[in-house]
């Protein structure tokens, strides 16, 4: 999440204009500095995001990523750098001489002589406030009905008929409890175990499965949003690839051969945009047969989904814009028509299909009164509505399944062998 936040502060400070108080170096990627063949002390300037930094007495290593490569450029520089201000998730600019590294890790080695830092790193400034949101909750947030009640056993007496003197179920996402706090923090988030009465036994549904949220006040339009989402799968697959290289390699030599290359093609590609009007058009003309015929006001399945992301060249894709009868009551009212729709997105990644679910919010009191009313929720949903009446504003966010995204970057075809004791219908052994 801090990582999302630095990522996109260091795109708006960077610039491609030459900057006037350097002399011009050869500017290499990371991945080409890697890959050069002459190492003869030739001086190179590369641009990137500090990975991790390592300080030793007479010696700082910093690993430099750009993007470009699943693998980080090591940078050496002596002790006079100031080891503080080079912090992970800055970004930096470093001028130095490519020479062959005495490691057997890696080949070539940058020696610094000047680090810039383009962009600050520090995850306090960085905004997002870590809220923990509970597990037993009165509210049914995604209005599917698929909750597991919470009640004390039947051994013990409670004087009144109901513990909580409500009903009370374990939450099946935290976003309204979110959207309460993102009155008083612009940016929040949480990440924590939800739980769902689903009845599948599908490759990538849990009944018990954690889930990252963020809420983010003053954001107005879907863009915004997903260049957060966007941010944050990308910032977070780089920081597991350095943190945890060994492992992943791992899983993607011996249980997914080829996921190197394809998260790799993930991370260096801009994400896609289609509509949900769209991806229906799209699904109506291929040649493929589905088990379920796609239909605008229909809901896409799995192969629908994976169909969509073979059909963008293996990209992830969001799309926006579902019918507002398929979708929750709180998400923001696109007032378009003949067909109806609201400003939701799902982002859908290769091998696993939806990850994220986000929307704007109806954040306009009379609209979601309406909608409320219609869903017989007024009554229980008073205080949410009162959270429109009191100095609201235009806000979204966006929940990210944990486990499936494990499943996408490690390239693990069952959601039930990334997680040590998956719970689904008909098991919950231990
Ligand atoms: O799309 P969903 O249902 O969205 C929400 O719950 C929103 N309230 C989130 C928000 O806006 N704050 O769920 C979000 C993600 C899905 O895209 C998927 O990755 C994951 O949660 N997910 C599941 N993962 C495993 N097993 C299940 N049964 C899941 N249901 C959802
Ligand atoms: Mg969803």
């Amino acid at each position: 999440m801090f990582g999302a936040r630095c990522l996109l502060r260091a795109l708006r400070s960077c610039t491609s204009a030459p900057c006037p108080r350097h002399k011009p170096s050869a500017r290499l990627s990371v991945r080409d500095a890697l890959g050069a063949r002459s190492t003869n002390g030739e001086r190179v300037k590369v641009q990137g995001w500090i990975r991790s930094v390592r300080s030793q007495k007479e010696v700082l290593f910093l690993h430099i990523n750009d993007g470009s490569s699943l693998e980080s450029l090591q940078v050496v520089a002596d002790s006079s750098f100031d080891s503080r201000e080079l912090a992970f998730g800055s970004s930096v600019e470093v001028q130095g001489q490519l020479v062959k590294s005495p490691s057997k890790k890696q080949n070539v080695e940058l020696k610094a002589e000047k680090i810039e830092i383009v962009g600050n790193c520090d995850a306090k400034d960085s905004g997002f406030v870590h809220i923990h949101t509970p597990i037993i909750t009165s509210n049914d947030c995604e209005g599917a009905g698929e909750l597991f009640q919470v009640e004390p056993s039947s051994k013990i007496k409670v004087p009144e008929e109901n513990f909580f003197n409500v009903p009370a179920f374990l939450t099946v996402s935290g976003q309204l409890h979110l959207e309460v706090m993102s009155g008083a923090f612009t940016q929040v988030f949480t990440f924590g175990p939800t739980f769902r009465a689903e009845n599948s036994q599908s490759r990538r549904h849990l009944a018990e499965f954690y889930m990252v949220e963020a809420e983010i006040s003053f954001v107005e339009s879907l863009q915004d949003l997903m260049q957060v989402m966007e941010g944050l799968f990308k910032t977070a697959t780089m920081m597991v690839l350095s943190n945890c290289t060994e492992d992943v390699e791992l899983c993607h030599k011996f249980i997914a051969p080829g996921q190197k290359d394809r998260l790799e093609h993930m991370l260096k590609n801009n994400f896609l945009i289609i509509s949900y009007t769209e991806a229906v058009e799209i699904l109506k003309q291929a040649s493929q047969n589905f088990t379920f015929t796609p239909e605008w006001g229909v809901d896409l399945h799995t192969e629908h989904e994976k169909y969509l992301v073979k059909h963008c060249g293996n990209i992830p894709v969001f799309v926006i814009n579902y019918p507002l009868a398929l979708k929750p009551f709180y998400m923001r009212d696109n007032e378009d028509g003949p067909q109806h729709t609201v400003a939701a997105v799902d982002l859908l990644v290769p091998g696993v299909g939806e990850l994220f679910g986000g929307s704007l919010r109806e954040e306009r009191y009379h609209f979601l009164e309406q909608r409320l009313a219609r869903s017989g929720l007024t009554e229980a949903y008073q205080w949410y509505l009162d959270l429109r009446r009191f100095g609201s504003v235009p806000h979204g966010g966006f929940g990210m399944g944990f486990e499936r995204y494990l499943q996408c970057i490690l390239g693990i075809d069952n959601i039930k062998d990334v997680i040590p004791f998956p719970r689904f219908t008909h098991s919950c052994v231990l």
